[in-house]
């Protein structure tokens, strides 16, 4: 049984009019950076929950997540209608093994999501143990327009902070942007543009990689990375391919 504690909602940030982030405070149990809690409200007379990512570095005053509308989807839409000053319900514990800890040592890290699947990795990121594990860190971003390529101030902070060790590269699919990599995160990888616009090799001697998001991205890109000699990273069998799929 979830142990559902009361949270409020203390301010929205709307990105546009399908994604939004939402600051909650609520007292929960310590999570790591990387997990996700559920979100729940009552629609209909009956509860519906959702797991959601934390955003935040786990010590922040507030729990933010960072949520697309799915116009026919139970849940998203009203989180999404929610105001500040109202109530969200959220699981006491949180849940998920995409975390640091689960990773193996390597040379670099790279952090390859989809859509709203880059909130477990700005919740790395804002932990400074990711940079104390690894020399250098990548962030990709894939998503479908230029206007979903969210969190540029805090990204441009974790740039100015660590560059050169640090390198953010969006992608996007169905707009041709200038100085922006078009195209899928799978493709990129294969003919080579995602190790030229980061200046590194990916190779099983030195890369450690975390995939998030639409489960189709994942499976292609595990195959991509599969082709260069990287393999799944399991407790019993550690690797350089650490993933969880949002759906
Ligand atoms: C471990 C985990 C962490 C998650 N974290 C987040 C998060 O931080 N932010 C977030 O927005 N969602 C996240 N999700 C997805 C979330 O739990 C819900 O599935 C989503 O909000 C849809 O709920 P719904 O009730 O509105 O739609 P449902 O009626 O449950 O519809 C589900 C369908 O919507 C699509 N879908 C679901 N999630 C997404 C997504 N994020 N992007 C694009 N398409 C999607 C899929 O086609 C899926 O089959 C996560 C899921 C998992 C398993
Ligand atoms: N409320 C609204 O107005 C509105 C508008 C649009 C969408 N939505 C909802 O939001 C959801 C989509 O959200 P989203 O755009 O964040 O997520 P998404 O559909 O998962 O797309 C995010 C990125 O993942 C890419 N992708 C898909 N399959 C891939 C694969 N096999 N390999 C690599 N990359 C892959 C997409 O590329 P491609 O572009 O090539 O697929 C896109 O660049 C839809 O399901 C819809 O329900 C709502």
């Amino acid at each position: 049984m979830t142990d559902w504690v009361n949270g409020t909602v203390e301010a929205m940030t709307r990105w546009s009019d399908k994604l939004c982030s939402i600051k909650v405070k609520a007292d929960l149990a310590p999570y790591t950076a990387g997990q996700f809690g559920k979100l729940s409200l009552i629609i209909d007379g009956e509860r519906v929950s959702r797991a959601y990512s934390f955003v935040n570095a786990p010590d922040a005053e507030y729990h933010e997540f960072y949520i697309i509308k799915i116009p026919e989807g139970r849940l998203s839409p009203r989180l999404l209608d929610l105001q500040p000053g109202e109530s969200v319900q959220i699981s006491r514990e949180a849940s998920g093994f995409m975390t640091l800890n689960e990773v193996p040592d390597g040379r670099d890290l790279w952090m390859m999501a989809t859509g709203t699947a880059i909130g477990p990795f700005l919740s790395i990121l804002s932990d400074r143990q990711v940079f104390e594990r690894f020399d250098n860190v990548v962030l990709v971003h894939g998503v479908r327009e230029k206007q979903d390529l969210t969190y540029q101030s805090l990204i441009q902070t974790v740039k100015s902070e660590w560059f050169p060790r640090f390198s953010y590269i969006p992608v996007v699919s169905r707009e041709d942007c200038p100085e922006i990599l078009q195209g899928r995160i799978p493709a990129l990888l294969i003919n080579g543009l995602l190790e030229a616009s980061a200046g590194l090799v990916i190779s099983p001697l030195c890369t450690q990689t975390m995939l998030c998001g639409n489960p189709a991205m994942v499976k292609d890109t595990l195959t991509a990375l599969q082709q260069k000699g990287l393999k799944k990273n399991l407790r019993r069998e550690p690797g350089h391919i650490t993933m969880e799929n949002y759906w």
